[in-house]
């Protein structure tokens, strides 16, 4: 069996940390496990806000890459950049977007960006670091986010719900390929957490304030859990793993109308309050 992974004062790269549910995973790394960081996303500003943040409060170090990981060019200058001067030990692959509304109003460039955020972006990243984890030998890891619509259809995310359904079967199957090494790949699949996704999206319309939305700060604290203790698949929240247990027992048309009938109903509660 793998030792369990040990953040302190080791470099891990956290992209999407400008925001939601990254920001958290950074803010607990540092606050918890005294992790040195590496913050990636296209926002170079809030990036740079959160580093001082981070440093100040936790005397650990920080380093910015500002990217858009939708383009594989970046993809590999942030693996460049990242491994420049340090060693990196630990990869966060969370930066991700979805489309909530009818999948035919989903316009063709918007479902390019999604793709290559989502899936195309995350199977680069993985290509590029893990050769580099294996080779140094120090036990180190890469988490990618998926999420609950990557173990369900989520009618009204079509696309997004098709794009972590590959990043669920792509971690675990390779999960397995890695058993003998000394690297470990670890799939989150959180529910619903209420973040600039959310928000944006138009989704906390009917799910904000309800138990289904988790913190951002609850769901890190779980992530870096299953991170640490190398958990192939982990779902964070009682609510969402009854969901996905729930799920394994009822006919999948079920699921899909009645997730059909929820979402549904959040996209008119969006379209009202627009
Ligand atoms: N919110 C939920 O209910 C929920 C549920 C399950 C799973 N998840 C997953 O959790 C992850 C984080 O989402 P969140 O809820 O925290 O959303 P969020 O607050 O919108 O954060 C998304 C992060 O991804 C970054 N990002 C997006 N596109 C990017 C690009 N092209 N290049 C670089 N960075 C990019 C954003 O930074 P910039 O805009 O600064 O680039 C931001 O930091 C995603 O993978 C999402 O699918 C979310």
């Amino acid at each position: 069996m793998k030792e369990s992974m040990n953040f302190s004062r080791r470099w891990i790269v956290v992209t999407g940390a400008s925001s939601g549910l990254g920001k958290a995973i950074a803010t607990l790394l540092a606050s918890e496990h005294q992790a040195n960081l590496i913050l990636v996303a296209r926002r170079l500003e809030k990036l740079e806000e959160l580093k001082h943040t981070l440093e100040k409060k936790h005397s650990i170090q920080c380093k910015t890459i500002a990217a858009d990981l939708s383009d594989i060019s970046n993809i590999e200058r942030m693996f460049r950049e990242s491994i420049q001067n340090e060693e990196v030990y630990g990869v966060v692959l969370n930066a991700g977007i979805t489309y909530f509304g009818e999948h035919q109003q989903l316009p063709w460039d918007q479902f390019e960006q999604l793709l290559a955020t989502n899936v195309s972006g995350i199977v680069k990243a993985v290509e590029l670091y893990l050769p580099y984890l294996t080779e140094k030998s120090q036990g180190g890891g890469i988490m990618l986010v998926s999420s609950v619509a990557g173990l369900l259809p989520v009618p009204y995310q079509a696309a997004y719900s098709g794009s972590k359904a590959f990043i669920t079967h792509y971690g675990l199957a390779l999960n397995e390929e890695l058993k003998g090494d000394n690297v470990s790949l670890t799939v989150f699949s959180p529910g619903g957490i209420a973040t600039e996704m959310t928000h944006s999206s138009g989704l906390a319309a009917q799910f904000e304030g309800s138990a289904v939305l988790q913190s951002p700060e609850q769901c890190a604290a779980e992530a870096i859990n299953a991170m640490e203790s190398r958990r192939a698949l982990y779902v964070p929240g009682w609510l969402n793993r009854l969901q996905v247990f729930g799920a394994r027992l009822l006919p999948r048309s079920l699921l899909i109308f009645s997730a059909g009938k929820i979402y549904r109903k959040a996209l008119a509660a969006k379209r009202n309050s627009q």
